[in-house]
């Protein structure tokens, strides 16, 4: 992330954000119970939630950041840390680990250079671990961004990250 973009993400949201955020507590039953999707906004804009975004969105939902925090730690896919411009989710839960996980985290270390919670020096990718995603039938699977990738065999591992710039 760029000096300029990380300063964009510790700033005051944009109005259109707010307005945004505005309509989705409106849509729910009350404004806490839109935490989550709020979350989502701002995640969809900068990449993840920054401190100064959270607290930001807690008052508008009328909620405490700790309250808020605990919706954005409860839920794996919402970040609270800069990422790298693709994040790939990678299943290390039984049918997977079972079926080829750790081969599968090997590969993605010795090509991209990571370990889970890392991210590669030019930004690409980070890696994350994370529990079944219901793929279990094409384990061992993982997620990048929002496509869902299962039998991954080093052959498709590397095509796949082949296709992620
Ligand atoms: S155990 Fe990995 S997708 Fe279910």
């Amino acid at each position: 992330m760029s000096t300029a973009e990380q300063d964009l993400s510790e700033a005051p949201l944009e109005e259109a954000l707010r307005q945004q955020i505005a309509a989705v507590a409106q849509h729910a039953e009350y404004k806490r119970a839109a935490g989550l999707d709020a979350l989502k906004v701002v995640q969809k804009r900068f990449g993840y939630v920054s401190d100064p975004h959270l607290a930001e969105v807690a008052a508008l939902l009328e909620m405490t950041p700790a309250e808020l925090d605990g919706v954005a730690t409860f839920y794996n896919l919402i970040f609270r840390r800069p990422v790298g411009r693709h994040v790939i989710l990678l299943c290390d839960s039984v049918a997977c680990w079972v079926m080829g996980e750790r081969a599968a985290r090997a590969q993605i270390r010795e090509r991209l250079g990571i370990n889970p919670g890392e991210t590669t020096a030019d930004g690409r990718f980070t890696l994350l671990p994370i529990v079944c995603l219901g793929h279990c039938d094409h384990a061992p699977a993982m997620m990048v961004d929002e496509d869902q990738h299962g039998d991954l065999d080093a052959e498709r591992l590397d095509a796949i990250l082949d296709r992620y710039r």
